[in-house]
């Protein structure tokens, strides 16, 4: 019975263990990287310029498959991003001082807010986000039909670029809020969130405001799954593993019980045994042999030798 117990669970429990990580590891609904995604959006945004003009922000439109993002962009001559700098552009605040690299005469800031595919693009095992996550990636405006264009390099060298969050969810009790920040070779920093729910950088990227969870951060054998929305899954994990486990231990626990049973049930046999043994001694006389009792026939031709001091 032990035996079919044991292989019961050696054979089903990969099985449920697999089930939500099977789900987990399905790709993003897009099927994109996020760095694939920065070049649709780059596309997406400079579609909306039809005759734009200088420092006007134009949003674009994207695909019905990635609905929930916004995208915009703002073409600007590059001595002016440097001399006036964007006093606002959606959320970011861009100071004077900002240069690219390498230089071209006329740029676009092409703004993402990914919305409800921040976690899908920009997945953070052990962290939820508590604004989506903002992207500003500069351009070269010079062909404003190319697609695929490579990012320049900005730097704020004066004063950082500021990000003044609106919609911040509320810090769960007892979290610190945090600033993330994306860069575009898939680095993460994390910064101190200011009073005012801004965060600032010096260079292009992606931003939002993260609360380090409370549910624990996903086993290691999630690994490829943690790409796109385990943290959603972990609390189911987290009930199946702990079900199974509470299922493990009670079963050990009953197996030992059975074993237990057996054992008494035994003893209390031998017991029997004895007992009628003692009481059936004008049959057979009981004598003790080292510990053990042993019956004794009478009168038999080859008495056992009872070794007093004899040590098995
Ligand atoms: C985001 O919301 C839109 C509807 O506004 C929906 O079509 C889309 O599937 C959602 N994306 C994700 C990743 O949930
Ligand atoms: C701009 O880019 C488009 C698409 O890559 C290309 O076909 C076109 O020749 C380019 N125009 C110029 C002036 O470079």
């Amino acid at each position: 019975m032990r035996v079919g117990i044991s292989l019961f669970m050696l054979l089903t429990l990969p099985c449920l263990l697999s089930l939500p990580f099977l789900n987990a590891q399905s790709p993003p609904a897009a099927g994109i990287s996020a760095r694939s995604l920065d070049a649709l959006l780059q596309d997406y945004a400079f579609m909306a310029f039809i005759r734009p003009r200088t420092g006007v922000p134009y949003d674009g439109q994207v695909p019905s498959k990635l609905k929930g993002i916004k995208v915009s962009a703002l073409r600007l001559r590059s001595g002016s991003l440097r001399t006036r700098g964007v006093p606002s552009y959606k959320e970011f605040q861009i100071p004077t001082g900002v240069v690219e690299q390498p230089y071209v005469e006329r740029l676009v800031l092409v703004y993402h807010n990914l919305g409800n595919w921040s976690e899908q693009f920009y997945p953070l095992p052990g962290y939820s986000y508590l604004t989506p996550v903002l992207g500003l990636l500069a351009y070269s405006a010079a062909n404003l039909s190319a697609t695929e264009l490579p990012e320049l390099d900005i730097r704020a060298s004066d004063k950082p670029v500021l990000m003044k969050f609106p919609d911040v969810k509320p810090t769960p009790f007892g979290s610190i809020a945090k600033c993330v920040y994306f860069d575009l070779h898939g680095s993460v920093q994390f910064d101190k969130l200011s009073d005012e729910n801004a965060c600032s950088t010096s260079q292009q990227g992606h931003f939002s405001i993260v609360v380090e969870s409370n549910a624990p951060s996903p086993a290691p054998a999630a690994g490829a799954g943690e790409e796109n929305g385990v943290k959603k899954n972990n609390s189911r994990v987290w009930i199946i593993v702990g079900s199974l486990v509470g299922g493990v231990v009670l079963l050990i626990i009953l197996a030992l019980l059975v074993a237990k049973v057996r054992k008494s049930k035994r003893g209390m046999k031998i017991q029997q045994m004895e007992w009628a043994a003692d009481n059936s001694s004008d049959t057979l006389q009981m004598t003790s042999i080292g510990g053990t009792k042993a019956p004794l026939a009478v009168g038999t031709r080859t008495r056992p030798t009872i070794e007093d001091d004899y040590i098995p």
